[in-house]
């Protein structure tokens, strides 16, 4: 495991050496393949050149007013109850609708999507220990993007599916299997992240009153505070599979090893952010990982941060001030994205 920023930001500007055929530290040989995210150049520069035009600044500019207009509808169904829980009611919901116009999935299958969703990422090892219930979810979903694929193909709207039809590689329209594989990819890649992110933040913001006045009342503070919540609340760490033998710091390693590459111990590292243990909504935006870093740096990073400001800035136009539940015992779960369970919050609806 590589633990300083920069021994991971270099391995991870390597592909040549370390490699994403497996992102998973205790799964080398993974039998499936999430397009782009589990290739290496140049196949990988080949998918990503695809879908870099989708998610670029600008084209996040363009898409914010949706992003907003998605934020406010959840919310609205929100402000008045005077509790929620922040992750079931607005961390994953908002995302999600966000994303389901994007693709282009129905409206009406909100519910059917989230299930799915639910399933895959947060299968239970008592419930489902060998993932069985986590793999049909996974084949149900397969099954489903073929049905729109096909629908697509008859009738093609304004949307992430259709354009991903219209995609050629090497002179070639994507094969079905790599355009369910993507599809299947942006679904699990945009969605927890978002959630997770924002979970952490506004967990952060309801123990720490100091900085939500601060936003509160400062607004223009909220991208800042963003940026410091990417690199104090890293959410996703990865890992890479060496294609040759390789000696780091003396510590020899094999052809074939995982190496694990936690973007939450680079973004606490002492050496690259001065005392780097402290939440710190003042400190000037630097290099943190929060989005990884070399070919495989976020691709909807321009969408995950919008989607992160734009919901605490509507958020806290409804909801200024707002607690934890009293008595609450806030349980984080793990895995490639690290995630709270629940996070109960209360406020006074009349303020
Ligand atoms: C705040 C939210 C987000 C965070 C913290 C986040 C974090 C990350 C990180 C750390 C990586 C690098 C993984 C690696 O090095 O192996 C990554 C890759 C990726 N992210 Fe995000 N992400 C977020 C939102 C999104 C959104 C909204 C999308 C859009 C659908 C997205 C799509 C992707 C894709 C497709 C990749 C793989 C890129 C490639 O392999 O070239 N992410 N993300």
């Amino acid at each position: 495991m590589l633990t300083r920023r920069d021994d991971i930001y270099r391995s991870v500007q390597m592909p040549e050496v370390f490699s994403s055929r497996s992102c998973i530290p205790t799964e080398p040989d993974p039998p499936y393949q999430w397009i782009p995210v589990m290739t290496d150049p140049p196949e990988h520069t080949k998918f990503r050149r695809l879908l870099l035009p989708q998610f670029s600044a600008s084209r996040v500019d363009d898409l914010t007013p949706t992003i907003r207009r998605r934020c406010i509808e959840v919310l609205e169904g929100i402000a008045a109850r005077g509790s929620c829980d922040l992750v079931a009611d607005f961390a994953l919901r908002y995302p999600t609708s966000t994303f389901m116009e994007l693709m282009g999935f129905p409206a009406e299958d909100f519910e059917q999507i989230m299930h799915w969703e639910h399933t895959i990422l947060y299968a239970d090892p008592d419930e489902d220990p060998d993932r069985q219930r986590a793999i049909a979810a996974t084949f149900e979903l397969y099954g489903y993007l073929a049905e729109l694929r096909r629908a697509r193909m008859d009738q093609p709207q304004d949307d992430l599916m259709t354009y991903l039809l219209g995609c050629m590689v090497d002179e070639e329209p994507l094969s079905e299997l790599d355009w369910s594989n993507i599809c299947l990819t942006l679904f699990l890649a945009g969605l927890d992240t978002v959630a997770a992110q924002l979970s952490y933040t506004f967990f952060h913001l309801a123990t720490h009153p100091d900085d939500r006045e601060r936003i509160v009342r400062d607004p223009a503070m909220i991208p800042n505070a963003v940026e410091e919540a990417l690199r104090y609340y890293t959410v996703l760490s990865t890992a890479r599979k060496l294609t040759r033998d390789i000696d780091i710091h003396g510590c020899p390693l094999r052809a074939g090893d995982m190496v694990a590459m936690p973007y939450a111990a680079a973004n606490r590292d002492p050496d690259a952010f001065p005392d780097a243990g402290t939440f710190d909504i003042d400190r000037p935006v630097g290099r943190h990982m929060g989005f990884g870093g070399g070919p495989h740096r976020c691709l909807g990073s321009h969408l995950g941060r919008r989607e992160v400001q734009v919901a605490l800035e509507e958020w806290h136009k409804r909801i200024p001030r707002y607690r934890l539940a009293d008595g609450v015992t806030v349980m984080e779960h793990g895995g490639p994205v690290l995630g709270i369970e629940s996070l109960p919050l209360e406020w006074d609806a009349s303020e």
